[in-house]
């Protein structure tokens, strides 16, 4: 009996003392939180952006920082009303070494607070809120995305540079939206147009005839809307029917038509967005990657995979400094901010604020591609207003 028992402990302590190397050496599964919308208006930007994430982690053997990954998935719904609660669930009651999330900025902001306050890392790999690298940064918050100004101050510069005078501005009424409009509104204003009218309606509502008819009736010269998944296909497809195509150009950052042609059709033909993706950039790292993730999920991959996959890259850069270990809190942060990403969209640096700074394409619909055109505004650093780090 007695040596039993003397057998037992000796088994667990040696188990213990396994355990407490294994996770020294970084041998434990690393937990990512991953929180995104699988459903409502934005779901297949969440599908998009988680296959992008695990592409990279596959490509590196399952391994990031010489540890294997482990996935906590969250549907946000993009809910801004729940986000406290579903993030505070991946930190407390899942343990999570690092969030990964989300689409919308009004459920980022949520998560950059608690992020904020936990000390726990989060990589945003989509929504722009502007505040979450502006006034809310912080050494363990970054974006592998862009911030709401980013595509809209260059689309408001080429629409200058298209000799349009006026603009009516279309959003939906939340921090992306009303974001994205003051971006276009600096860029455009700032080189000779003025926008004339700011038409919204709540998220995610789809109900724009009345909208079109007020627009059809002003006869702006130009239309600027942020508008992204279903919505952005809805709108699209309603401009059309209404004929407003014809006369009077619809611009937006590229959400408008990322990810959206196959369900927009003809209907989005010609139209110019500004972006940090487009297609047919032709590079032999995007060419790979296309293949990769064409191959793997039988889908075209878009700007939104490509910030999954590369915020996997941001993660894997910081925990190659730190031999897997999350503890190295400042190590960890600087490797990341000093790292080069290896885009598909073409590499790019971190701003102080831990946005990217990257060049804004001009893209032009044609048939299912958003074609490149050209660099609208080259390695754009976001201001970064209020960001004190
Ligand atoms: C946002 O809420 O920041 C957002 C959502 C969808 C997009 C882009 C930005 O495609």
């Amino acid at each position: 009996m007695s040596i039993r028992i003397a057998r037992t402990t000796l088994t667990a302590l040696a188990l213990a003392s396994l355990a407490a190397t294994a996770a020294a050496q970084g041998g434990d599964k690393i937990k990512v939180g991953l929180m995104l919308p699988f459903s409502g208006t934005y779901a297949a930007l969440g599908v998009a952006i988680e296959n992008g994430f695990k592409l990279y982690v596959q490509e590196q053997g399952g391994k990031l920082g010489g540890r294997e990954i482990e996935y906590v998935k969250v549907d946000d719904e993009s809910d801004p009303a729940k986000a406290t609660d579903n993030v505070n669930k991946l930190i407390k009651r899942d343990n999570v070494d690092v969030i990964v999330g989300t689409v919308h900025s009004g459920v980022a902001m949520a998560m950059a607070k608690a992020a904020k306050e936990s000390g726990t890392l989060l990589i945003i790999p989509n929504a722009g809120a502007d505040a979450v690298t502006g006034p809310m940064c912080a050494p363990n918050i970054f974006r592998s995305s862009f911030s709401n100004w980013q595509p809209a101050y260059a689309m408001g510069v080429v629409a200058a540079k298209e000799g349009k005078k006026t603009a009516i501005t279309l959003t939906w009424k939340y921090a992306a939206g009303d974001e994205s409009v003051n971006g276009f509104k600096e860029g455009f204003e700032k080189n000779g147009g003025k926008v004339v009218k700011q038409l919204t309606l709540p998220f995610p509502n789809v109900e724009f005839q009345a909208l079109l008819t007020e627009i059809a009736a002003a006869k702006p010269d130009a239309v600027y809307s942020f508008m992204a998944g279903g919505g952005a296909v809805k709108l699209v497809k309603d401009y059309a029917a209404a004929g407003l195509n014809k006369s009077i150009p619809l611009y937006g950052p590229g959400f408008l038509t990322d990810g959206t042609l196959d369900a927009q059709g003809d209907t989005a033909q010609g139209m110019l967005t500004t972006l940090h993706y487009a297609d047919g950039l032709n590079t032999p790292k995007d060419n790979a990657f296309r293949a990769a993730y064409a191959q793997a999920f039988k889908l075209q991959p878009d700007v939104y995979s490509v910030q999954g996959y590369d915020a996997a890259q941001m993660l894997g850069a910081g925990l190659a400094a730190t031999k897997g270990d999350f503890g190295k809190k400042a190590e960890l942060s600087a490797a990341i901010q000093k790292a080069k990403i290896d885009s598909p969209r073409g590499a790019f640096t971190m701003s102080r604020a831990h946005n990217p700074v990257q060049d804004m394409y001009l893209r032009k619909v044609e048939g299912k591609e958003n074609k490149v055109v050209g660099v609208a505004v080259k390695a754009l650093a976001d201001p970064a207003r209020g960001c004190r780090m």
